[in-house]
Protein backbone atom coordinates (compact mmCIF):
# COMPACT_ATOMS: atom_id res chain seq x y z
CA UNK A 1 0.00 0.00 0.00
CA UNK A 2 1.38 3.09 -1.06
CA UNK A 3 1.77 6.37 1.47
CA UNK A 4 1.51 9.42 0.61
CA UNK A 5 3.10 11.97 2.67
CA UNK A 6 2.18 15.46 1.97
CA UNK A 7 4.45 18.97 3.02
CA UNK A 8 6.98 16.69 3.33
CA UNK A 9 10.82 18.10 3.93
CA UNK A 10 13.26 16.66 2.44
CA UNK A 11 16.31 18.01 4.31
CA UNK A 12 17.07 14.20 5.27
CA UNK A 13 17.18 12.98 1.46
CA UNK A 14 19.62 15.44 -0.17
CA UNK A 15 22.99 15.68 0.94
CA UNK A 16 23.79 19.45 0.93
CA UNK A 17 21.01 19.41 3.97
CA UNK A 18 19.21 21.68 2.74
CA UNK A 19 15.46 22.59 3.66
CA UNK A 20 12.70 21.60 1.02
CA UNK A 21 9.37 20.94 1.40
CA UNK A 22 7.68 18.72 -1.03
CA UNK A 23 3.59 19.36 -1.79
CA UNK A 24 4.00 15.26 -1.49
CA UNK A 25 6.06 12.68 -1.28
CA UNK A 26 5.87 8.94 -1.85
CA UNK A 27 8.51 5.82 -1.51
CA UNK A 28 8.07 3.33 -3.79
CA UNK A 29 9.52 -0.58 -3.19
CA UNK A 30 7.81 -2.45 -4.92
CA UNK A 31 7.32 -2.46 -9.15
CA UNK A 32 3.14 -2.58 -8.56
CA UNK A 33 2.97 0.40 -6.85
CA UNK A 34 3.90 2.43 -9.72
CA UNK A 35 0.50 1.61 -11.59
CA UNK A 36 -1.25 1.95 -8.01
CA UNK A 37 0.33 6.09 -8.12
CA UNK A 38 -0.29 6.49 -11.85
CA UNK A 39 -3.90 6.31 -10.17
CA UNK A 40 -3.69 8.55 -8.19
CA UNK A 41 -4.87 12.29 -8.38
CA UNK A 42 -1.50 13.89 -7.70
CA UNK A 43 0.39 11.43 -10.10
CA UNK A 44 -0.88 14.78 -12.66
CA UNK A 45 1.37 16.66 -10.69
CA UNK A 46 4.80 18.15 -11.63
CA UNK A 47 7.41 15.00 -10.68
CA UNK A 48 10.78 14.96 -9.27
CA UNK A 49 12.65 11.40 -9.01
CA UNK A 50 14.80 11.01 -6.17
CA UNK A 51 17.54 8.65 -5.52
CA UNK A 52 19.91 9.33 -3.16
CA UNK A 53 19.56 13.19 -3.13
CA UNK A 54 23.52 13.42 -3.56
CA UNK A 55 23.28 15.28 -7.32
CA UNK A 56 20.81 17.99 -6.45
CA UNK A 57 20.28 21.48 -5.11
CA UNK A 58 16.95 22.47 -3.97
CA UNK A 59 17.09 26.23 -4.32
CA UNK A 60 13.46 26.28 -3.25
CA UNK A 61 10.43 24.13 -1.97
CA UNK A 62 9.41 21.72 -4.98
CA UNK A 63 5.61 21.96 -6.13
CA UNK A 64 4.24 18.71 -6.73
CA UNK A 65 5.42 15.33 -6.37
CA UNK A 66 8.56 13.53 -5.17
CA UNK A 67 9.13 9.80 -5.62
CA UNK A 68 11.60 8.58 -3.96
CA UNK A 69 12.91 5.26 -5.46
CA UNK A 70 13.80 2.52 -3.04
CA UNK A 71 13.53 -0.81 -5.00
CA UNK A 72 16.07 -2.76 -3.53
CA UNK A 73 17.61 -6.08 -4.85
CA UNK A 74 20.48 -7.55 -6.84
CA UNK A 75 20.50 -10.10 -8.74
CA UNK A 76 22.84 -12.65 -10.99
CA UNK A 77 21.23 -12.60 -14.70
CA UNK A 78 24.13 -14.62 -16.71
CA UNK A 79 27.19 -15.92 -16.92
CA UNK A 80 30.11 -17.77 -18.33
CA UNK A 81 33.71 -18.19 -18.02
CA UNK A 82 34.53 -14.93 -18.93
CA UNK A 83 31.96 -12.60 -17.48
CA UNK A 84 28.82 -11.72 -15.76
CA UNK A 85 25.91 -9.66 -16.32
CA UNK A 86 24.21 -8.25 -12.90
CA UNK A 87 21.54 -6.20 -12.63
CA UNK A 88 20.37 -3.83 -9.60
CA UNK A 89 17.62 -2.51 -8.49
CA UNK A 90 17.65 1.72 -8.62
CA UNK A 91 17.16 2.20 -4.96
CA UNK A 92 20.20 0.08 -4.23
CA UNK A 93 23.11 2.18 -2.64
CA UNK A 94 25.54 2.12 -5.33
CA UNK A 95 29.05 1.95 -3.07
CA UNK A 96 27.32 -1.34 -1.22
CA UNK A 97 26.13 -2.63 -5.00
CA UNK A 98 30.35 -2.25 -5.65
CA UNK A 99 31.28 -3.94 -2.79
CA UNK A 100 28.83 -7.00 -3.68
CA UNK A 101 30.46 -7.29 -6.90
CA UNK A 102 34.04 -6.87 -5.54
CA UNK A 103 33.05 -9.52 -3.11
CA UNK A 104 32.16 -12.11 -5.57
CA UNK A 105 35.17 -10.82 -7.66
CA UNK A 106 33.29 -9.04 -10.62
CA UNK A 107 35.51 -6.78 -12.06
CA UNK A 108 34.83 -3.13 -13.58
CA UNK A 109 33.22 -1.26 -10.66
CA UNK A 110 36.24 -0.47 -8.48
CA UNK A 111 37.38 2.20 -9.59
CA UNK A 112 34.01 3.83 -8.82
CA UNK A 113 34.01 2.62 -5.51
CA UNK A 114 32.79 5.77 -2.83
CA UNK A 115 30.31 7.51 -4.80
CA UNK A 116 26.97 8.47 -3.05
CA UNK A 117 23.86 7.95 -4.34
CA UNK A 118 22.35 5.52 -5.76
CA UNK A 119 22.40 2.52 -8.93
CA UNK A 120 19.09 4.32 -10.66
CA UNK A 121 20.81 7.61 -10.82
CA UNK A 122 23.97 6.37 -12.37
CA UNK A 123 23.04 6.47 -15.86
CA UNK A 124 21.33 9.80 -15.82
CA UNK A 125 24.70 11.57 -15.97
CA UNK A 126 26.82 8.55 -17.06
CA UNK A 127 28.86 8.31 -13.06
CA UNK A 128 32.51 8.19 -13.60
CA UNK A 129 36.16 8.78 -11.56
CA UNK A 130 39.32 7.70 -11.87
CA UNK A 131 39.18 6.35 -15.25
CA UNK A 132 36.11 4.66 -15.53
CA UNK A 133 32.43 5.64 -16.86
CA UNK A 134 29.49 3.88 -15.85
CA UNK A 135 29.19 3.67 -19.67
CA UNK A 136 32.50 1.17 -20.06
CA UNK A 137 30.75 -1.53 -18.25
CA UNK A 138 26.75 -0.48 -19.22
CA UNK A 139 24.66 -3.51 -20.29
CA UNK A 140 20.94 -2.39 -20.71
CA UNK A 141 18.85 -0.49 -18.23
CA UNK A 142 14.76 -0.53 -18.00
CA UNK A 143 12.48 2.52 -17.21
CA UNK A 144 9.35 3.16 -16.72
CA UNK A 145 7.52 5.29 -19.00
CA UNK A 146 6.10 8.11 -16.67
CA UNK A 147 3.30 9.44 -19.34
CA UNK A 148 2.38 6.23 -20.79
CA UNK A 149 3.05 3.56 -17.90
CA UNK A 150 4.94 1.34 -19.86
CA UNK A 151 8.35 -0.61 -19.65
CA UNK A 152 10.87 0.32 -21.92
CA UNK A 153 14.54 -1.42 -22.01
CA UNK A 154 17.16 1.06 -23.27
CA UNK A 155 20.51 -0.05 -24.44
CA UNK A 156 24.06 1.30 -24.18
CA UNK A 157 23.81 2.92 -27.37
CA UNK A 158 20.09 4.35 -26.86
CA UNK A 159 21.59 6.29 -23.43
CA UNK A 160 23.79 8.06 -25.53
CA UNK A 161 26.00 8.73 -22.70
CA UNK A 162 28.35 11.30 -22.75
CA UNK A 163 30.69 13.05 -20.03
CA UNK A 164 28.16 13.44 -17.34
CA UNK A 165 25.56 13.25 -19.84
CA UNK A 166 22.94 10.64 -20.85
CA UNK A 167 19.69 10.74 -22.94
CA UNK A 168 17.77 10.95 -19.62
CA UNK A 169 19.55 14.20 -19.06
CA UNK A 170 18.88 15.91 -22.47
CA UNK A 171 16.02 14.60 -24.59
CA UNK A 172 13.94 12.14 -22.03
CA UNK A 173 14.56 14.99 -19.45
CA UNK A 174 11.76 13.62 -16.97
CA UNK A 175 10.45 11.29 -19.07
CA UNK A 176 11.67 8.02 -17.13
CA UNK A 177 11.94 6.37 -14.10
CA UNK A 178 14.91 4.35 -14.30
CA UNK A 179 13.90 1.02 -12.34
CA UNK A 180 16.85 -1.46 -12.52
CA UNK A 181 20.45 -1.12 -14.66
CA UNK A 182 22.37 -4.46 -15.82
CA UNK A 183 26.06 -4.61 -16.31
CA UNK A 184 28.41 -6.27 -17.86
CA UNK A 185 31.62 -7.15 -15.75
CA UNK A 186 34.87 -9.44 -16.11
CA UNK A 187 35.82 -12.40 -14.11
CA UNK A 188 39.66 -12.04 -14.91
CA UNK A 189 41.10 -9.51 -12.22
CA UNK A 190 42.31 -6.87 -15.06
CA UNK A 191 42.34 -3.84 -13.36
CA UNK A 192 42.40 -0.42 -14.52
CA UNK A 193 44.98 2.01 -12.90
CA UNK A 194 45.95 4.20 -15.04
CA UNK A 195 44.49 7.53 -13.37
CA UNK A 196 47.85 9.04 -11.65
CA UNK A 197 46.49 9.05 -8.41
CA UNK A 198 45.44 5.69 -8.11
CA UNK A 199 48.92 4.17 -8.94
CA UNK A 200 50.46 6.37 -6.61
CA UNK A 201 48.05 5.51 -3.75
CA UNK A 202 48.89 1.78 -4.21
CA UNK A 203 52.96 2.55 -4.22
CA UNK A 204 52.03 3.92 -0.76
CA UNK A 205 50.15 0.96 0.17
CA UNK A 206 53.42 -1.08 -1.17
CA UNK A 207 51.10 -2.98 -3.43
CA UNK A 208 52.50 -3.71 -6.88
CA UNK A 209 49.97 -6.33 -8.23
CA UNK A 210 46.94 -5.03 -7.09
CA UNK A 211 43.44 -6.66 -6.77
CA UNK A 212 39.65 -5.15 -7.52
CA UNK A 213 39.57 -4.84 -3.50
CA UNK A 214 43.14 -2.87 -3.68
CA UNK A 215 42.07 -0.79 -6.60
CA UNK A 216 38.64 0.11 -4.43
CA UNK A 217 40.92 0.38 -1.07
CA UNK A 218 43.16 3.30 -3.03
CA UNK A 219 40.14 5.15 -4.99
CA UNK A 220 38.21 4.70 -1.38
CA UNK A 221 41.62 6.87 0.62
CA UNK A 222 42.00 9.48 -2.48
CA UNK A 223 38.66 10.50 -2.25
CA UNK A 224 38.06 10.00 1.86
CA UNK A 225 41.75 12.47 1.75
CA UNK A 226 39.35 15.32 -0.57
CA UNK A 227 35.98 14.97 -0.97
CA UNK A 228 33.73 16.25 2.23
CA UNK A 229 31.74 13.33 3.60
CA UNK A 230 27.89 14.50 3.19
CA UNK A 231 27.67 13.41 6.50
CA UNK A 232 29.62 16.03 7.97
CA UNK A 233 29.51 18.52 5.76
CA UNK A 234 26.84 19.11 2.65
CA UNK A 235 27.84 19.04 -0.78
CA UNK A 236 27.18 17.07 -3.54
CA UNK A 237 30.47 15.95 -4.92
CA UNK A 238 32.00 18.46 -8.45
CA UNK A 239 29.71 21.29 -8.41
CA UNK A 240 30.81 21.79 -12.46
CA UNK A 241 32.03 20.12 -15.18
CA UNK A 242 35.53 19.71 -16.30
CA UNK A 243 35.64 22.30 -19.40
CA UNK A 244 36.30 21.18 -22.76
CA UNK A 245 37.72 23.46 -25.05
CA UNK A 246 39.63 23.37 -28.24
CA UNK A 247 43.15 23.26 -28.37
CA UNK A 248 44.30 26.01 -29.78
CA UNK A 249 42.14 28.40 -26.80
CA UNK A 250 44.68 25.79 -24.78
CA UNK A 251 47.68 26.80 -26.02
CA UNK A 252 46.86 30.48 -25.85
CA UNK A 253 46.06 29.62 -22.42
CA UNK A 254 48.91 28.09 -21.30
CA UNK A 255 51.25 30.78 -22.52
CA UNK A 256 49.19 33.33 -20.04
CA UNK A 257 48.78 30.23 -16.99
CA UNK A 258 51.95 27.74 -17.80
CA UNK A 259 50.85 25.57 -15.13
CA UNK A 260 47.29 25.07 -15.65
CA UNK A 261 45.94 21.39 -15.57
CA UNK A 262 44.76 20.17 -18.27
CA UNK A 263 44.16 16.53 -20.19
CA UNK A 264 43.76 15.96 -24.00
CA UNK A 265 40.69 14.32 -25.70
CA UNK A 266 40.06 11.88 -28.56
CA UNK A 267 38.27 14.42 -30.22
CA UNK A 268 41.77 16.65 -30.37
CA UNK A 269 39.84 18.96 -27.73
CA UNK A 270 41.28 19.68 -24.38
CA UNK A 271 39.50 19.10 -20.47
CA UNK A 272 40.65 21.77 -18.42
CA UNK A 273 40.70 20.66 -14.51
CA UNK A 274 37.78 23.37 -13.25
CA UNK A 275 38.92 22.51 -9.80
CA UNK A 276 42.24 24.26 -10.73
CA UNK A 277 40.90 27.41 -12.72
CA UNK A 278 39.04 27.92 -9.93
CA UNK A 279 41.66 27.56 -7.08
CA UNK A 280 43.61 30.07 -9.30
CA UNK A 281 40.75 32.65 -8.84
CA UNK A 282 41.88 32.44 -5.07
CA UNK A 283 38.34 31.28 -4.31
CA UNK A 284 39.28 28.29 -2.46
CA UNK A 285 37.85 28.37 0.71
CA UNK A 286 35.72 31.77 0.00
CA UNK A 287 32.79 31.88 1.71
CA UNK A 288 29.01 33.26 0.69
CA UNK A 289 26.24 33.52 3.35
CA UNK A 290 27.53 29.86 4.75
CA UNK A 291 28.29 28.67 1.34
CA UNK A 292 31.69 27.85 0.66
CA UNK A 293 34.25 26.80 -2.66
CA UNK A 294 35.99 23.68 -0.37
CA UNK A 295 39.20 24.51 1.06
CA UNK A 296 40.40 21.01 -0.04
CA UNK A 297 38.95 20.90 -3.77
CA UNK A 298 37.83 24.12 -4.88
CA UNK A 299 35.39 22.24 -7.75
CA UNK A 300 33.28 21.12 -5.11
CA UNK A 301 31.06 23.82 -3.57
CA UNK A 302 29.71 23.28 0.55
CA UNK A 303 26.82 24.06 2.69
CA UNK A 304 29.74 25.34 5.41
CA UNK A 305 27.14 26.64 8.15
CA UNK A 306 23.56 26.47 7.86
CA UNK A 307 23.79 28.15 3.66
CA UNK A 308 20.50 28.09 1.87
CA UNK A 309 19.98 26.36 -2.05
CA UNK A 310 20.10 30.38 -3.01
CA UNK A 311 22.98 31.20 -1.34
CA UNK A 312 24.92 28.04 -2.99
CA UNK A 313 23.37 28.61 -6.38
CA UNK A 314 24.61 32.26 -6.00
CA UNK A 315 28.05 31.25 -5.42
CA UNK A 316 28.37 29.16 -7.88
CA UNK A 317 26.91 32.15 -10.34
CA UNK A 318 29.94 34.10 -8.70
CA UNK A 319 32.77 31.24 -9.26
CA UNK A 320 31.39 31.00 -12.77
CA UNK A 321 31.83 34.36 -13.47
CA UNK A 322 35.53 35.02 -11.68
CA UNK A 323 36.27 31.93 -14.10
CA UNK A 324 35.31 33.88 -17.16
CA UNK A 325 36.92 37.27 -15.91
CA UNK A 326 40.51 35.67 -15.31
CA UNK A 327 40.64 32.90 -18.12
CA UNK A 328 37.58 33.36 -20.24
CA UNK A 329 36.19 29.88 -20.20
CA UNK A 330 32.50 28.69 -19.22
CA UNK A 331 31.77 26.86 -16.38
CA UNK A 332 28.69 24.53 -16.84
CA UNK A 333 27.26 23.53 -13.19
CA UNK A 334 26.94 19.60 -12.93
CA UNK A 335 24.42 19.49 -9.90
CA UNK A 336 20.80 19.33 -11.12
CA UNK A 337 19.35 22.88 -9.80
CA UNK A 338 15.80 22.45 -8.60
P1 LIG B 1 19.89 12.09 -7.01
O1 LIG B 1 20.70 13.24 -6.54
O2 LIG B 1 18.78 11.62 -6.13
O3 LIG B 1 19.31 12.41 -8.45
C1 LIG B 1 20.16 12.91 -9.46
C2 LIG B 1 19.33 13.10 -10.74
O4 LIG B 1 18.89 11.84 -11.23
C3 LIG B 1 18.05 13.90 -10.52
O5 LIG B 1 17.78 14.62 -11.69
C4 LIG B 1 16.99 12.83 -10.30
O6 LIG B 1 15.69 13.28 -10.65
C5 LIG B 1 17.48 11.76 -11.24
N1 LIG B 1 17.15 10.40 -10.81
C6 LIG B 1 17.55 9.79 -9.66
N2 LIG B 1 17.13 8.52 -9.65
C7 LIG B 1 16.44 8.31 -10.79
C8 LIG B 1 15.75 7.21 -11.35
N3 LIG B 1 15.68 6.03 -10.73
N4 LIG B 1 15.16 7.36 -12.56
C9 LIG B 1 15.21 8.53 -13.22
N5 LIG B 1 15.83 9.62 -12.73
C10 LIG B 1 16.45 9.51 -11.54
N6 LIG B 1 29.42 11.72 -9.39
C11 LIG B 1 30.29 11.19 -10.28
O7 LIG B 1 29.93 10.96 -11.45
N7 LIG B 1 31.57 10.89 -9.93
C12 LIG B 1 32.03 11.10 -8.69
O8 LIG B 1 33.19 10.82 -8.41
C13 LIG B 1 31.15 11.67 -7.74
N8 LIG B 1 31.57 11.94 -6.49
C14 LIG B 1 30.73 12.49 -5.58
C15 LIG B 1 31.20 12.73 -4.28
C16 LIG B 1 30.37 13.29 -3.33
C17 LIG B 1 30.90 13.54 -1.94
C18 LIG B 1 29.03 13.58 -3.66
C19 LIG B 1 28.10 14.14 -2.61
C20 LIG B 1 28.55 13.35 -4.94
C21 LIG B 1 29.40 12.80 -5.92
N9 LIG B 1 28.97 12.55 -7.23
C22 LIG B 1 29.82 11.97 -8.13
C23 LIG B 1 27.61 12.91 -7.65
C24 LIG B 1 26.54 11.87 -7.30
O9 LIG B 1 27.00 10.99 -6.32
C25 LIG B 1 26.10 11.07 -8.53
O10 LIG B 1 25.59 11.93 -9.51
C26 LIG B 1 25.05 10.02 -8.17
O11 LIG B 1 24.83 9.15 -9.26
C27 LIG B 1 23.72 10.65 -7.77
O12 LIG B 1 22.91 9.61 -7.29
P2 LIG B 1 21.64 9.92 -6.40
O13 LIG B 1 20.91 8.64 -6.23
O14 LIG B 1 22.03 10.62 -5.16
O15 LIG B 1 20.83 10.87 -7.37
N1 LIG C 1 42.90 20.71 -8.95
C1 LIG C 1 43.43 21.86 -8.42
N2 LIG C 1 42.79 22.44 -7.38
C2 LIG C 1 41.67 21.94 -6.84
C3 LIG C 1 41.10 20.77 -7.39
C4 LIG C 1 41.74 20.17 -8.46
O1 LIG C 1 44.45 22.35 -8.87
O2 LIG C 1 41.15 22.53 -5.88
C5 LIG C 1 43.58 20.08 -10.09
C6 LIG C 1 44.69 19.15 -9.64
O3 LIG C 1 45.80 19.37 -10.44
C7 LIG C 1 44.20 17.77 -9.96
C8 LIG C 1 43.22 18.01 -11.08
O4 LIG C 1 42.68 19.32 -10.85
O5 LIG C 1 45.23 16.94 -10.34
C9 LIG C 1 42.08 17.02 -11.10
O6 LIG C 1 41.54 16.93 -9.80
P1 LIG C 1 40.85 15.60 -9.29
O7 LIG C 1 41.67 14.41 -9.60
O8 LIG C 1 40.42 15.81 -7.88
O9 LIG C 1 39.58 15.48 -10.21
P2 LIG C 1 38.53 16.56 -10.70
O10 LIG C 1 38.76 16.78 -12.14
O11 LIG C 1 38.49 17.74 -9.82
C10 LIG C 1 36.85 14.72 -11.47
C11 LIG C 1 35.40 14.43 -11.33
C12 LIG C 1 35.13 13.80 -9.99
C13 LIG C 1 35.92 12.50 -9.89
C14 LIG C 1 37.39 12.83 -10.06
C15 LIG C 1 38.25 11.59 -10.10
C16 LIG C 1 34.20 15.99 -12.70
C17 LIG C 1 33.32 17.18 -12.75
N3 LIG C 1 34.63 15.62 -11.49
O12 LIG C 1 37.18 15.71 -10.51
O13 LIG C 1 33.75 13.51 -9.90
O14 LIG C 1 35.70 11.86 -8.67
O15 LIG C 1 37.61 13.53 -11.28
O16 LIG C 1 38.08 10.93 -11.31
O17 LIG C 1 34.48 15.42 -13.73
C18 LIG C 1 31.65 14.39 -9.23
O18 LIG C 1 31.28 14.30 -10.40
O19 LIG C 1 30.88 14.81 -8.33
C19 LIG C 1 33.01 14.05 -8.87
C20 LIG C 1 33.49 14.19 -7.62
Amino acid sequence: MLEVKSNYNLKALNTFGLDCIANYFVEINQLEQLTELKNLPIYNLEKLILGGGSNILFTKNFEGLVIKNSLRGISLVQEDDQAVIVEANAGENWHEFVMWCIEKNYCGLENLSLIPGCVGASPMQNIGAYGVEIKDVFYELTAWNLISGEFKKFSLDECKFGYRESVFKRELKNQFLITSVKFKLTKNASTNTTYGAINSELEKMGISSPSIKDVSDAVTAIRTSKLPNPKEIGNAGSFFKNPEIENERYNVLKIKFPNIVAYPLDNGNVKLAAGWLIEHCGLKGFEHEGAAVHSKQALVLINKNNSTGKSIFNLSTYVMQKVFDTFGVNLEREVNII
